[in-house]
């Protein structure tokens, strides 16, 4: 069973296949005792260390030596001997903030009970999953703490959340992560992810420092700045060896993820809900939910971490219809035309799309109200009867006829200033009376925690989707959140609305996707504003970046993958020279970046030279063959694009068929050695063809000695295609 407890020395066990966490309760504290590579079963007591080192912490006064400031705990809070930062601060209903925590009771079951209201990834039949539910009280508030861990044995991952009930006075929460892990040592570096609007996910590798580092965001999203993720490995751990812990936040609201490097040398890691603004009143006996917070060990290195993450999200978080199968390959009429488009001109581009094997047109934005610019109309869902005369309608029958979906564009959470909804309603934006109301890219957002703002939301969109002529949905945000008060939720923190907001609109999506099965839903925010976790339980697709540069998108594409999947990144191939850089790249190389996630065209089919008109349909056909591969293969970062020349990487299909690579030289230095591609994922005795060349190669020639790069120009490519044999 993958969960343990041995009532003598009191030790919980939660063992994956290939890793367990081992914790204990001791002295009434939940201790922390051990997370990495799989244990034998047995008493691991002597794993927790008293150093009876107290450095003017002080010693808790009934249990003899224990300081609580140098003892791993599971769920440390503020107020008593624990001085490092806490998981859990609260404000008592007398004014005192201290919560002492400790073991009350546990129970162990089969499965997986879901959080109210979140997201969350889930079990199906058959999967090996358990969840333990440990209990926590503070005897002087009756504040009650229930951390839930779930094993999911198979995919070598662990999930954990908490619930906070409130005693019988009540309290109000500062601040209450998810999830916790202590660790015995700071040799330890950190990896996340900086990056801005267009230059989303790069990613930065540093020592832990001593003190306090946090990625975070109080943006109203989980934004592009940072992502809700933290990676700490070991200074040695590179994509095959080494050791690395990942957590990540299934949650898209403000969060925060915190990495300590203690006075004793020690760390510890906390990941939730952004305690910046925060607070929740729990009226007596009312209880709180956090976010889940996913967790993975792995001593092979980064691209272990990756893999478990990526099959787990694909599997067990994504849902629907196309949770685990080949995307359609659509095409985006945004680059194509912005908001310059008419019936005629997007027909004439989906009827040349579909010549071309595309299966999908998207009108994106511009279809609705009033909408020539970003300047008005978002809210009123209805069709621009000018730029559309026949309605959708007249855009749709003509695209069916030649066989290709129709897909449209939607910012549901906004409101211009100059539209019908906001004159209709002016207070259903996020607004502080009195203060001014904020636009940005001219517009504000509605306020989700309110019910009839969601009610509008859906049935403006439902009444689009009923038509049954949408196939596919592309779910933009596009500002971030000022002034954040709310008419339903008057006098409470900025932090309670937004956690309530996106309450209001998980709960939103929850109906829509469930009214709506059959069509794709793709979530979007300037791009990458909101690549998070939890948005991929509602929409398993979500547009990468709105630099669609073939060249700055492999940066940004090697930082999403290390925790989110290929089929997650929607990537498309767009115009030469690129709208928001200016580079100049080959067909064949925004084809290959492009080829590795939810794929499609940004551009006008029609512009095309007839050569290009062939690539398009040469390379469509290509990711039908063979584009199912990034639902369910394995991928793997061979080599760039971080401080090299080059960027290199692999998928290989789960049923290990087939090895697609791309390479693309970021960078001309001439007369440097030949470069070799080394892969992975082979099997070493199995026979490969290069379905290009025909040329065949043994597993173990791919992966020892590799394929040669081609000696080409800056920003060419390559993409070989093994089969085997
Ligand atoms: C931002 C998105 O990221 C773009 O792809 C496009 O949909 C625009 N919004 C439309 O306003």
């Amino acid at each position: 069973m993958p969960i343990s407890f041995d009532s003598k020395s009191m030790q919980f066990q939660l063992d994956t296949d290939h890793t367990s966490y081992v914790m204990k309760a001791e002295d009434g504290y939940l201790l922390h005792l051990y997370y990495g590579a799989r244990l034998n079963a047995g008493d691991h007591s002597y794993f927790h260390r008293e150093t009876g080192r107290a450095a003017f912490s002080p010693r808790m006064e009934n249990c003899e030596g224990l300081t609580l400031d140098d003892t791993p705990l599971e769920y440390p809070c503020w107020g008593r001997g624990d001085l490092r930062s806490p998981a859990l601060e609260i404000v008592n209903a007398d004014g005192s903030d201290i919560v002492d925590l400790n073991y009350v009771n546990h129970t162990v079951f089969d499965g997986k009970p879901m959080p109210d209201g979140l997201p969350a990834t889930y079990c199906e039949e058959g999967d090996r999953v358990q969840t333990l539910a440990v209990t926590l009280a503070d005897a002087v508030s009756g504040v009650k703490v229930t951390l839930y861990y779930t094993v999911f044995a198979d995919y070598d991952v662990i999930t954990r959340r908490a619930e906070i009930t409130a005693g019988s006075s009540g309290c109000r929460i500062m601040k209450a992560a998810s999830a916790c892990v202590d660790m015995p040592s700071d040799e330890i570096e950190i990896i996340s992810n900086h990056g801005t609007h267009c230059r989303e996910r790069q990613t930065e590798r540093f020592p832990l420092p001593h003190g306090e580092y946090r990625i975070s965001s109080r943006r109203g999203a989980s934004g592009h700045v940072h992502n809700p993720y933290m990676l700490l490995v070991s200074p040695d751990a590179d994509e095959t060896s080494g050791e690395c812990l990942a957590a990540v936040l299934v949650y898209s609201g403000n969060f925060s993820a915190e990495v300590c490097g203690t006075q004793f040398d020690t760390t510890r890691m906390v990941i939730g809900i952004n305690p910046d603004g925060f607070s929740w009143q729990c009226a007596p006996g009312e209880t709180f939910s956090t976010p889940e917070a996913v967790l993975t060990y792995s001593d092979t290195g980064l691209e272990t971490v990756s893999h478990r993450l990526h099959r787990l999200f694909t599997h067990r978080l994504c849902r629907g219809k196309y949770r685990d199968c080949r995307r359609p390959v659509l095409l985006n009429s945004w680059e194509a035309c912005y908001f310059g488009f008419d019936s005629d001109r997007l027909v004439k581009i989906g009827e040349c799309s579909a010549e071309l094997g595309i299966e999908l047109m998207v009108i994106d934005d511009g279809w609705f109200g009033r909408r020539n610019s970003d300047n008005c109309s978002l809210g009123d869902w209805t069709v621009n009867r000018d730029k559309l005369p026949g309605g959708l309608e007249g855009v749709y029958a003509p695209l069916k006829k030649k066989g290709i979906g129709l897909g449209i564009w939607f910012e549901p959470e906004m409101v211009s200033p100059d539209s019908d909804l906001y004159r209709a309603h002016p207070d259903w934006c996020l607004h502080i009376d009195g203060r001014p109301r904020s636009e940005g890219r001219h517009q504000l957002i509605l306020d989700l925690s309110n019910p009839d703002v969601t009610d509008y939301i859906y049935d403006s969109l439902s009444a689009v989707l009923e038509t049954g002529m949408i196939s596919y949905v592309k779910w933009d945000f596009n500002r971030n959140m000022t002034e954040v008060g709310s008419d339903t939720n008057p006098g409470k923190s900025q932090g309670e609305i937004t956690h309530r907001y996106y309450l209001g609109l998980y709960s939103l999506l929850e109906r829509l996707t469930s009214s709506f099965p059959d069509v794709l839903f793709e979530s979007c925010s300037g791009g990458g504003g909101r690549f998070d976790a939890g948005l991929l339980y509602y929409m398993p697709q979500v547009w990468t970046s709105d630099n669609s540069d073939a060249i700055e998108r492999l940066e940004i594409q090697y930082g999403t993958s290390l925790v989110y999947p290929l089929s997650s990144m929607s990537a498309h191939v767009s115009a030469s020279p690129n709208h928001q850089t200016g580079h100049v790249t080959p067909f064949m190389t925004r084809f290959t970046a492009a080829f590795t996630g939810s794929f499609g065209y940004e551009l006008d089919p029609t512009a095309l030279s007839e050569e290009d008109r062939e690539r398009v349909r040469a390379t469509v056909a290509l990711y039908k063959k063979y584009g199912g591969i990034f639902a369910d293969g394995s991928y793997y970062r061979l080599g760039g694009p971080r401080g090299k020349d080059y960027a290199a990487w692999c998928t290989v299909s789960e049923d290990g068929k087939v090895c697609i690579v791309g390479y693309v030289l970021t960078k001309v230095r001439m007369n440097r050695s030949v470069r070799r591609i080394k892969l992975r994922g082979l099997v070493p005795d199995a026979r490969y063809r290069d379905t290009l060349s025909g040329e065949e190669y043994t597993g173990s020639e791919l992966m020892g000695f590799g394929v040669y790069a081609p000696e080409t120009l800056e920003y060419s490519s390559h993409m070989w295609i093994f089969e085997r044999i």
